[in-house]
């Protein structure tokens, strides 16, 4: 039976902290790794856009030495005939050892891993799961702060359907100590499966409709998009895009050494000013993507 990676919980803590250790590794010596996954290959199948993370999973299986296929639309796959996941995963896994898959629809990586035959990862489904940015997510942080547990974190923007925000909290409630401030509009607030997940992993959190007030608690401040293509009409998206929109001036107030945080792609919710700010880690998260994405691939290859 392949290895797959649909939700961050099918990963236990254990193997999240080998997982960092490993990427930490291949941080500091790549040339290590160059031959790690020679002459395998990767198909990434994105039926929804993507710059970072397709990016990011074909350059760490280039940099591992595999090689790479697939696409980057729905509209340039059979899918826009009407086949069904599950004749595309029998038909890619002809052609590659694993496969990153991300769909419109949430649990479409699911039924493509009861399909598979190789490892399957959810490279982001619906407004549900996204386990690999999460898995960045956690690089970042620790290597911030050099543990998990005891954190601060405030979750700004679109809770909801920010598929980010969900992977990112049902991983660090598992961490003792860890405090989430949820901080969204009413109509984007934190689901309840998901604040159930906070409950059951022993972990806190508040909720409150400003970031000011909370500014001074917080390790890092993850702040996300309000995801226009999950909702239902575009008034109410007009409406709710600019709740919260992060300058250098809201920033004064913040501890020492806390860092903004975003999965990217950024609309208006960071204002440019806070780019230079030396809080900024969002586009270390970026690079650290391609590296954790690497450890990835290798542990599901059965390569570590
Ligand atoms: C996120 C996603 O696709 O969910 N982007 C990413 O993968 N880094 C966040 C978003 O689209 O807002």
């Amino acid at each position: 039976m392949p290895r797959h990676l649909i939700d961050i919980h099918d990963l236990s803590v254990e193997e999240i902290a080998e997982l960092i250790t490993l990427g930490e590794d291949i941080i500091a010596k790549p040339a290590d790794y160059q031959d790690a996954a020679k002459r395998l290959k990767l198909a990434t199948l994105f039926f929804e856009p993507s710059t970072r993370t397709r990016l990011s999973f074909e350059a760490a299986m280039l940099d591992l030495g595999g090689s790479i296929l697939g696409f980057a639309s729905q509209d340039s796959s059979s899918a826009a005939k009407g086949e069904s996941v599950a004749d595309t995963i029998r038909t890619v896994q002809c052609y590659a050892d694993i496969i990153a898959m991300r769909h419109p629809k949430e649990g479409a990586p699911l039924v493509a891993a009861k399909h598979a035959t190789v490892p399957i990862i959810n490279a982001g489904d619906g407004g549900q799961n996204h386990p690999t940015q999460t898995l960045t997510d956690l690089l970042t942080l620790h290597r911030e702060f050099g543990q998990l547990h005891g954190l601060t974190i405030g979750l700004c923007g679109d809770l909801k359907f920010g598929r980010t925000v969900h992977s990112l909290i049902a991983a660090m409630a598992r961490y003792p100590g860890v405090h989430f401030v949820l901080i969204s509009p009413k109509e984007l607030d934190t689901p309840d499966y998901v604040i159930e997940q906070i409950k059951r992993g022993g972990a806190t959190y508040q909720e409150c409709r400003q970031m000011e007030p909370a500014m001074p608690k917080l390790d890092a401040l993850y702040m996300t998009r309000v995801q226009r293509e999950r909702f239902f009409n575009e008034a109410d998206y007009v409406r709710l895009k600019d709740s919260f929109i992060l300058t250098p001036d809201k920033l004064k107030r913040a501890k020492k050494d806390m860092i903004v945080m975003h999965p990217l792609p950024r609309v208006n919710e960071i204002s440019v000013a806070v780019d230079d700010n030396p809080r900024a880690r969002y586009f270390d998260q970026v690079r650290y993507g391609k590296f954790i994405r690497m450890a990835l691939i290798l542990k599901l290859l059965g390569r570590v």
